[in-house]
């Protein structure tokens, strides 16, 4: 097996250490509005805000060979041609490293005695992106050698700039003076930005025109300009503007020559265009450039982007897990994973290409899951944006793009569980904070424009629609799908053109969804719980009366036998049933009866769980989303059936909806299949990388299942919702430190076997330093917990109120 690279968990890096990994392995930087992808071999993009709308630096998806734009440096010396991160040119590296952090990434090559670093990342609260670069001499003699800079500028609206060439090849436009390059596409007209391409030392030349630099019949592995050893000091007039500088360096013995690049989108704001006629008035590029020209403010920023991240991290850490995996993707990778998906939802990544997705509804309020406890006012902004998209009727738009965040009409709404999920969110917000008045805050209808209704008027709303809309069985109507995108029963779409999700009429839709019934039951329940909470004992007995009718009608129903029938199609008939031939179980209706409170009192919730470790799951890789995979397209089930065998919503391995089965193991005590399970999908955990080919520092959204060719391959990997959930998982579920209303509930399931472990959370302004013991050997049920001192009867542990900002907790497995 091959080995690519490794760990290394004080620094909380992944140590990349040959840069030919089975798949680019990415990085992103920045978490305010400015965000840069950088794959090992400095592959990636830039963007501000939109990836869509906003693209610095372009990117060529699905390329051959892959990945194949981004950030590169070329050195040339004497005859030898080369890239610190070996690509593109490939020459073979005496030494390569490529250490991913959190948020930024270093990449190290060295050949013939010259070592080249280049460190890149995004400073706190700044749109720009540094680079910093050292160049050494590692040998006993001088040196001459020049270096080489390169990025290919977008021009802004990605989709027009990879399509629309009879226009773009003469739109280009930029302006040269001094070490920065400007590109200024389009801001004669109606743009008032630019982007920044600026070294903070002085260069030997530079090209603008990639004709120039690259040439027509070269490539990036042997651009003509680094083959001859000469920029052409081009100007770009439309065609392809680039970004390329050229240093000259001779360094003794020894020596070291370090300097930044900065790339920067700069918004010219109310300060006067243009200079004079066709002269951009650079006076905010010239800050920058001049900014960054310190060194110092270089390392300070650098240092900044890591305090932060120790700063958020803070708030949860585990430094005494007796799981390795577990240990490290709770304290950092996970964390990680949910700041991208709560900035980006599904929208850039090795596999989005930042134009088709937007913001998802249902994919945005999970993300906040696992994220509210890191900057809960980003996250309580989010949850008002993401509920003024829904409609008064309490649809909701599927999609908003996040620059606008205007609903996307085009895919619009009719995704029955879409609404469900604000409930969620906003409850895991309040249990997080104590904030209520969010409940109040005014967030209208995007139907009724100036409409002040407030949020838990959307929450109300979100559970009428539900209530509203229902079927022959009384489940709820499932629309265009519920979470699996691809269970599209209303479609019935024989049209290879057309797309699954909005083919077809859902008005007068019979096809009921099992799963939202169950998200109705663990919306209404957590929905119950915080009315109580606000005083509101009959809010909560009505909400309480839904909850009731509900499990009844999914206990009468929808009980198949062994296990929860997954749907009703539109002609009723069921959907993941023993009855049918192919499709006869599938996880996201035991999961979320489970989860929802059902078959508690009958034994179905055990029985339901156990069906899935009977038929869907597999140590090596996951559980499968159902079993048997349709072998066969269906009309009447939509995309599900579209995929081959084995492959994503049909029978692949879907990360997200395992991590719900985990939680149905602590719910029931089971701490070693929780933790089994846990593993099984866990990135750190994978061994042959050459078969998973994935990140191992990530969770990819799918992994190829038992029931492929290609068992085991992972697919999508970073932005998924199983980076929210997973969390959640192993914070709340296993390690069992949960946020509540009244306070921090304590409630472990762990396997039998763990001694212990620690927990240190900041939680409403106190920083709670929780050892567990478990000398009983048990999997859960708190027998005692010590608060400073003085024992607590239960397992919550009482909110603060005499100012304390440090407390002691000992907590005693064993009830
Ligand atoms: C993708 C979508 C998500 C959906 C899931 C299952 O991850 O982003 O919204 O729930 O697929 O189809
Ligand atoms: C979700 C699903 C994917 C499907 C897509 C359609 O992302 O995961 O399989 O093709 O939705 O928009």
């Amino acid at each position: 097996m091959a080995n690519y690279g490794h760990f290394d968990d004080a620094h909380r890096e992944y140590v990349i250490t040959r840069p030919d990994t089975p798949l680019p392995w990415l990085n992103y930087f920045g978490q305010d509005e400015f965000f840069g992808m950088a794959t090992q071999t400095a592959g990636g993009y830039t963007f501000w805000k939109d990836a869509k709308l906003r693209r610095l630096t372009r990117y060529r998806y699905n390329n051959n060979p892959m990945d194949n734009d981004g950030r590169f440096l070329y050195v040339k010396q004497g005859k030898s041609v080369w890239n610190p991160g070996w690509k593109p040119t490939r020459t073979k590296l005496d030494a390569f490293e490529c250490r991913h952090g959190l948020g930024y990434s270093r990449i190290t090559g060295k050949k013939d005695g010259i070592e080249v670093e280049q460190l890149m990342f995004v400073p706190p609260g700044e749109n720009l992106e540094v680079w910093k670069i050292s160049v050494r001499n590692k040998t006993k003699k001088t040196q001459k050698l020049s270096l080489f800079s390169y990025v290919e500028f977008c021009s802004f609206e990605a989709l027009n700039d990879m399509t629309n060439y009879q226009r773009t090849y003469s739109i280009g436009e930029v302006e040269i003076e001094g070490s920065a390059i400007y590109h200024k596409t389009e801001y004669r007209e109606r743009r008032n930005h630019y982007t920044l391409f600026g070294c903070t030392r002085k260069i030997d030349g530079y090209d603008t025109s990639r004709d120039a630099f690259v040439g027509v019949h070269h490539g990036l592995h042997d651009p003509k300009a680094v083959m001859t050893g000469k920029c052409t000091n081009s100007r770009a007039y439309g065609w392809n503007p680039v970004g390329a500088q050229q240093i000259n360096l001779t360094l003794k013995p020894g020596q070291e020559e370090t300097f930044a690049i900065v790339l920067a989108y700069v918004e010219q704001g109310d300060l006067p265009k243009f200079d004079s006629p066709m002269v951009m008035n650079k006076t905010k590029g010239r800050e920058i450039l001049a900014k960054y020209s310190d060194l110092k403010v270089v390392e300070a920023a650098f240092d900044a982007v890591k305090a932060r991240w120790e700063s958020l991290l803070s708030i949860y850490q585990a430094p005494k897990v007796p799981n390795e995996h577990l240990q490290r993707m709770v304290n950092t990778w996970n964390q990680v994973q949910c700041m991208a998906t709560f900035n980006l939802s599904r929208s850039a990544s090795g596999y989005e290409t930042g134009i088709g997705r937007g913001m998802g509804y249902r994919d945005s309020n999970q993300d906040i899951l696992g994220f509210v406890h890191l900057l809960p006012a980003r996250a309580r902004q989010r949850i008002l944006d993401i509920a003024s998209t829904q409609l008064s009727d309490g649809t909701c738009f599927h999609q908003y793009q996040p620059l606008t965040k205007k609903g996307n009409a085009d895919i619009g709404g009719g995704f029955n569980d879409d609404p469900l999920w604000l409930i969620l969110s906003t409850c895991a917000y309040i249990r997080e904070t104590g904030d209520l008045t969010i409940l109040n805050e005014p967030c209208g209808y995007a139907d009724k424009p100036g409409s002040k209704d407030t949020l838990l008027h959307h929450i109300e709303t979100s559970i009428q629609y539900t209530l509203n809309n229902r079927g022959p069985h009384a489940l709820p109507l499932i629309g265009h799908a519920d979470w699996n995108d691809c269970l599209n029963l209303n479609c019935h779409s024989k049209e290879p053109n057309e797309s699954f999700q909005t083919a077809g009429d859902i008005a007068g839709s019979k096809a009921e969804s099992v799963m939202i019934a169950g998200l109705f039951l663990y919306a209404t329940r957590d929905l119950v719980k915080l009315y109580n909470f606000m005083g509101q004992a009959q809010d909560a007995s009505r909400i309480q009366a839904h909850y009731d009718d509900m499990l009844k009608t999914v206990e009468e129903q929808a009980w198949d036998g062994a296990w929860y029938t997954r749907a009703f199609d539109a002609q009723s008939n069921p959907v993941g049933s023993k009855s049918c031939e192919e499709g006869k179980i599938y996880i996201e209706s035991q999961a979320w009866c489970v989860l929802g409170g059902a078959g508690q009192n009958n034994g179905r919730a055990k029985k339901a769980l156990q069906a899935v470790d009977k038929y869907l799951y597999t140590p090596e890789h996951g559980c499968a989303l159902q079993y048997p995979p349709y072998s066969t397209y269906h009309s009447e089930l939509g995309e599900v059936s579209s995929y081959p065998p084995g492959y994503k919503e049909n029978a692949g391995v879907f990360s997200h909806n395992n991590t719900w089965i985990h939680i149905g193991w602590t719910m029931f005590g089971e701490g070693e299949k929780a933790l089994e399970y846990y593993l099984s999908i866990c990135p750190s955990a994978k061994k042959d990388h050459d078969k998973y080919r994935s990140e191992p520092y990530v969770y990819a959204q799918m992994t190829a299942s038992q029931f492929s060719p290609t068992p085991g391959e992972g697919k999508n990997s970073w932005l998924t919702g199983t980076g929210a959930w997973s969390f959640v998982v192993a914070s709340q579920s296993i390690l069992g430190v949960q946020p509540d209303y009244t306070g921090l509930r304590i409630d472990p399931c762990i396997p039998k076997k763990w001694k212990g472990f620690s927990v240190s959370r900041k939680f409403r302004g106190v920083t709670y330093s929780i050892e567990v013991t478990n000398p009983k050997s048990k999997s859960k049920g708190v027998k005692s917990l010590v608060v400073d001192g003085q024992k607590i009867a239960g397992n919550i542990i009482p909110l603060s109120t005499d100012g304390r900002t440090a407390v002691k907790v000992e907590v005693t497995l064993g009830a």
